[in-house]
């Protein structure tokens, strides 16, 4: 029968009439959804606290907790202040933080990002001992140690020389892991970074560190207020060489496989919203965990909002992290996680 005629709008020409009265054959969905107790059972995706990593920036000095203006509700914090935060993370049942530095000194190749008491190592050994229960990861990048904000060390066309970096990401995934970090995450888009890193913490005995490679990383707009809080935006150009155009998906695919075969323990999709269906895509792909940084700008435009009483905050933080997590995510990096995990507690 056809749909018109289901619908009660009377028969196609050559059907005669209906067989059976129309209200019984149209499909009542609705069904499911009468009652809040009867939605919550047929709820395909669940948040839960331990869904999240929460993205922390850490500063030199002490007793330092700056708000990043683009960012309401996070802040640049000191070491000791950080350890707080830590303790409050675990305490909320959050299971893990990733640390970004904001050195003080910066140079040409961004040295600091693999000195012995550099601030992210010195951040790393903190939570360590005071917050020991959580993971540990550790951003791998240069765009907040150099003095012209890349993601690397630069050749004479200043573009970033792709195995020059290498070895500095060689250096920092070691200093960063003697210093506890458990995970080491590769934010940099080079050609082979998973492969050299691994072969070099193989080599300083740190095979039980693993690798979360930014394998499909964009060249996003949405990276502004991160660029804020870690005084990395370059000084000339954008990063469109290394990091991917976001017109495409099949080399988003590509990456993800390279980076498996390279060793890669898990990846990552970043941005989140704006490319849920290349989360969806590359977790149909790829047999390892699928994560998703819902990124400085995703935050930013929310709180914007709300901000504005344009949008309900709680609502749209809910959703979207729901709908990250629907889309594959098997796990969110997200400004939101402290404020999610509270919720979910209560
Ligand atoms: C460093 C890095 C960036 C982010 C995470 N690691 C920024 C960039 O590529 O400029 C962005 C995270 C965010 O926006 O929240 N390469």
């Amino acid at each position: 029968m056809s749909f018109s005629a289901a619908k009660g709008m009377g028969p196609a020409p050559d059907e005669g009439p209906p067989l059976l009265p129309p209200e019984f054959l149209i499909e009542r969905p609705r069904r499911l959804r009468r009652t809040p107790a009867l939605r919550r059972l047929v709820r395909e995706t669940q948040l839960s606290r331990d869904d999240f990593i929460l993205p922390l920036f850490v500063v030199e000095g002490s007793s330092v907790r700056q708000e990043v203006s683009s960012m309401p509700g996070v802040f640049r914090e000191s070491v000791d202040k950080l350890a707080e935060t830590c303790r409050e993370a675990e305490q909320l049942g959050i299971p893990g933080v990733i640390l970004f530095g904001v050195p003080e000194t910066k140079d040409s190749e961004g040295r600091a990002a693999w000195s012995t008491d550099g601030i992210v190592q010195r951040a790393l050994e903190r939570i360590e001992r005071a917050s020991p229960g959580l993971v540990r990861i550790a951003d791998l990048c240069f765009c907040e140690y150099t003095d012209h904000g890349h993601c690397g060390v630069l050749d004479d066309q200043h573009d970033v020389d792709n195995d020059a970096t290498l070895e500095n990401l060689e250096l920092q995934a070691i200093s960063l892991s003697d210093a506890g970090a458990q995970i080491v995450a590769p934010s940099g888009m080079m050609d082979g970074m998973v492969a050299s890193i691994r072969a070099a913490l193989d080599e300083a005995r740190h095979d039980q560190v693993s690798i979360l490679s930014y394998a499909v990383k964009y060249a996003s707009a949405f990276y502004g207020p991160f660029r804020d809080a870690a005084g990395s935006t370059p000084a000339f150009g954008d990063r469109a060489t290394y990091q991917m155009d976001p017109a495409n998906v099949r080399e988003a695919l590509k990456e993800a496989a390279l980076d498996v075969d390279q060793g890669a323990d898990m990846l990552m999709v970043k941005p989140a919203m704006p490319y849920l269906d290349v989360l969806r895509r590359v977790k149909d792909k790829v047999d390892v965990p699928v994560c998703a940084y819902q990124v400085s700008g995703e935050y930013a435009m929310i709180l914007a909002a709300a901000q504005n009483g344009w949008i309900d905050r709680e609502r749209a933080m809910r959703e979207s992290l729901t709908c990250i997590k629907r889309a594959g995510a098997d796990f969110i990096l997200t400004y939101f996680a402290r404020d999610m995990a509270r919720l979910l507690k209560a």
